[in-house]
């Protein structure tokens, strides 16, 4: 049986994929925050829990030790290195084999191909300067982290959600390598497809040294596009 870390597994994005690796019959180790581990109270009973920052090196080296897959939601808190602290522990303590699927948003451009349309550009700066006043939020160091995976000769992928919003699953999103892409314009993904997508990305080789951006396959712009 496959075994599973997700790191970061109490947000809505893990949650969501710690359903889908349960309902594919994979052992799920789960790492959260110590304050955060209540809402995994209803999961308890099917996968290993390990408390604490998803920064922490000694969490991250234990929760992924004898894992075939690292599911890692990177999120950009504080102004801590939170996001390449915790990318950098994967990277370093993963097994050498493992696939590492990593989270993030359609702002990180692997290659600088990447067209973004001046409404998208707009909110990006005016979020980053917000986020900078309040010290709350460190999108550089999201790109950092990201960066870093990049250069990495690990089996990775990093996936770049759309804008995202609840509901039912509509299936696997479809991606492509540039943001910009007409493919990609209506700009929106059901984060349970979201989290699909993440967990079946495991599977993919051909996913291994991509940037998947992505958007739900019911969308308009999918629809016109293919
Ligand atoms: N939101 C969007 O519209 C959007 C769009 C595109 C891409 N994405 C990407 O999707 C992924 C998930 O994003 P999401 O918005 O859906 O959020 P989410 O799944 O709810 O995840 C938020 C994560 O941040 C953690 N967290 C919250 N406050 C924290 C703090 N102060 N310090 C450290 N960790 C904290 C949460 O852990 P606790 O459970 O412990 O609070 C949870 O693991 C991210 O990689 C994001 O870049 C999001």
């Amino acid at each position: 049986m496959k075994r599973v870390c997700i790191i970061g597994a109490s947000g809505k994005l893990g949650r969501y994929m710690v359903q889908h690796a349960l309902e594919r019959g994979y052992q799920v180790a789960a790492v959260c925050r110590q304050q955060s581990v209540s809402k995994l109270a209803d999961l308890a009973d099917k996968i290993s829990l390990f408390p604490g920052a998803t920064n922490d090196r000694d969490v991250i080296r234990q929760a992924v030790s004898g894992c075939d897959g690292v599911l890692t939601v990177l999120v950009p808190w504080g102004v801590q290195q939170y996001s390449s602290g915790t990318a950098q522990a994967v990277l370093d303590f993963a097994e050498s084999d493992a696939r590492l699927i990593f989270s993030c948003g359609w702002h990180i451009s692997r290659d600088g191909k990447d067209i973004y349309s001046w409404r998208f550009k707009a909110l990006l700066t005016l979020f980053g300067k917000l986020a900078r006043l309040f010290r709350l939020v460190e999108l550089d160091d999201q790109i950092e982290a990201c960066r870093r995976i990049f250069d990495s000769d690990t089996r990775w992928t990093v996936v770049r959600g759309s804008d995202l919003e609840e509901g039912e699953s509509q299936g696997l999103p479809v991606w492509s390598r540039h943001v910009g892409d007409p493919i990609l314009k209506s700009n929106l993904t059901r984060r349970i497809d979201f989290a699909l997508f993440m967990v079946d990305a495991m599977e993919r080789d051909e996913l291994i040294h991509e940037a998947p951006a992505i958007v739900g396959c019911k969308s308009p712009s999918v629809i016109e596009n293919s």
